[in-house]
């Protein structure tokens, strides 16, 4: 049988698999393969965050309360896609998507509703957004000041991942350069402001669901971090001063084995990077933290009520493999947005496994098996190798532009949508176990009347708010994006004055243009 990143899996693993003296480590110290943390889940479990946004944000903020009083740890905002590229919920471009596949944010009347009665300095949030991760830090922060909050108190994380949406996810404005730049200018923000939060989550998730294998996901993101280091070096930063805050998200698919060797050679292959190649000292620079979320691609719309057997699988591997944080897919997020009914079962099997399961009680269990040790190894040089032949195009940058990373993710999503024709794998429910009659379900529907009422409040604050003033600041802003000042403190300003997410980012997208993919085809 081989593993999903091609390696063979041997029927019996012996002693020999693993070579003798294999830099294992303990917990909590290099190569960190066994967890960032000596103590790891013994003395806290991981963030239940449960990523969710719909319609307003109204809407969103009860179902955080919910999701907090049913026990959620950490939140995870999920943002609508005009609010994700950049655009007003008003602009013709945005029409029939707003409110859709998250939350629409367009100023900071919509964030201070986000987060109505949730207290910011005890809640650590997550927000998925990347082209415009600082506008919405920015407005997160500004909330927080009102609560009075100030910015060192304040705890999370913002996707700001640019370089996988040119590979696979397509949420990007700018082009690579001013992106880069764009995400340079955050870590120096945040290490000045907002110390404790983390500047990005650099993704393979992605990835994966467009087809990435195991291999292919670490590398791509590792290589995708390297590239975040080099720029931030390039803009002057020590190395020691923003690594910390860097931070992960993985897959966890339903190949137990082969995902828990994949977070753990990612921790490996991570500190050494950071220690041989980019020489950081601070411990926490050579740390990989990272979140989790199981694997949607591998959920069914048929049989649905079968994928809460495989996310309880999926969280079961990314919680042996040591994650930081982990969100449990509703079992049918396949077919819709989660009813409030799924979204609480999935929690739910966190809390069985984080209370039930005994797993807290011991750190790294698998740590020694004689399989496990050898598929990491074997994922780790599949992995590195990967990584090389990224950079043998010059640069991340440079092997996107050359289409590498999208190609090699597109072969593999093709044999696996073969495999599964061909029933050589098998998927219950789809291509064995099947059933004739389907039970009915009735999904959740967000209600197309919010589109008119988010556009007419944002009539409302363009008629009220001091105008002048805006475009001033936003004058202002075009100007520090021609240099090389630091444009969030000046985004910040105009965000102050009530100017909204889609004019900031057309304010930028004037100065520094918008992304046009290669086409290669
Ligand atoms: N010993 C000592 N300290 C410990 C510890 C232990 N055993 N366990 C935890 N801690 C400490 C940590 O050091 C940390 O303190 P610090 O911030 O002062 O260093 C604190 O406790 C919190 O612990 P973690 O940092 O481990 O956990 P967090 O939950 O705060 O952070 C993270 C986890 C991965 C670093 C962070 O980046 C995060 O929360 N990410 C979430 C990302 C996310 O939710 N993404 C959603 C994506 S959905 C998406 O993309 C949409 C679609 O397209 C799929």
């Amino acid at each position: 049988m081989n593993a999903e990143s091609g390696f063979e899996i041997k029927p019996v693993y012996r002693p020999e698999d693993v070579p003798a003296g294999a830099p294992l480590g303990e917990p909590g110290e290099y190569p960190y393969t066994r967890g960032p943390y000596p103590t790891m889940y013994t003395k806290r479990p991981w963030t239940m965050r449960q990523y969710a946004g719909f319609g307003t944000a109204t809407e969103s903020n009860a179902r955080y309360h919910q999701l907090l009083k049913a026990g959620t740890m950490g939140l995870s905002v999920a943002f609508d896609l005009p609010t994700q590229m950049g655009y007003d919920s008003d602009d013709p471009i945005a029409h029939g998507e707003v409110g859709k596949v998250g939350v629409a944010i367009d100023s900071i009347d919509d964030m201070r509703k986000l987060f109505d009665g949730i207290p910011l300095d005890q809640v650590s949030t997550s927000m998925t957004i990347n082209a415009p991760g600082s506008v919405l830090l920015l407005l997160y922060q500004l909330v927080a000041e009102e609560q009075g909050v100030e910015g060192g108190k304040l705890q999370g994380t913002i996707q700001n991942d640019i370089l996988k949406e040119y590979i696979a996810r397509g949420t990007y404005i700018f082009p690579p350069k001013p992106s880069l730049r764009l995400v340079a200018d955050t870590f120096a923000y945040c290490r000045a402001e907002i110390p404790k939060w983390n500047t990005i989550s650099i993704s393979g998730y992605h990835m994966a669901e467009a087809g990435a294998t195991p291999a292919q996901e670490i590398a791509f993101t590792l290589a995708n971090g390297m590239e975040y280091v080099r720029a931030a070096l390039a803009a002057g930063l020590a190395v020691d001063d923003f690594a910390p805050r860097l931070s992960f998200f993985f897959v966890a698919r339903t190949t137990l084995l082969e995902e828990i060797a994949k977070f753990r050679a990612a921790r490996r292959m991570w500190a050494r990077i950071m220690r041989e190649e980019f020489g950081a000292q601070d411990p926490k620079s050579l740390m990989l933290r990272f979140h989790t979320q199981t694997a949607g691609v591998q959920l069914t719309a048929q049989q649905p009520e079968v994928n809460l057997v495989r996310v309880a699988i999926q969280a079961l591997g990314a919680i042996a493999g040591g994650t930081q944080s982990l969100h449990t897919n509703a079992y049918d997020e396949a077919i819709a947005l989660p009813t409030e009914k799924s979204a609480r079962l999935a929690l739910r099997t966190q809390q069985v496994l984080a209370y039930e399961s005994g797993l807290t009680g011991t750190v790294d269990p698998f740590a020694g098996s004689y399989a496990i040790e050898a598929m990491t190894d074997e994922v780790e040089r599949e992995a590195t190798a990967l990584i090389e032949r990224v950079f043998s195009f010059g640069s991340v940058v440079d092997a996107i532009e050359q289409g590498f990373q999208k190609e090699e993710i597109e072969t593999s999503a093709y044999r696996i949508a073969n495999e599964i024709d061909s029933g050589e794998r098998v998927v219950v429910g789809v291509n064995r176990f099947t059933v004739d009659d389907q039970e009915k379900y009735d999904p959740l529907r967000v209600d197309p009347a919010i589109e008119a009422a988010q556009v007419g409040r944002l009539a409302t604050l363009r008629a009220e708010r001091d105008s002048a003033a805006v475009e001033a600041a936003l004058g202002d802003l075009a100007k520090a994006a021609q240099g090389t000042e630091n444009v969030l403190p000046l985004m910040k300003d105009a965000l102050r004055l009530r100017a909204t997410v889609g004019e900031v980012c057309h304010t930028l997208r004037g100065v520094w243009g918008i992304y046009h993919p290669v086409e290669r085809f």
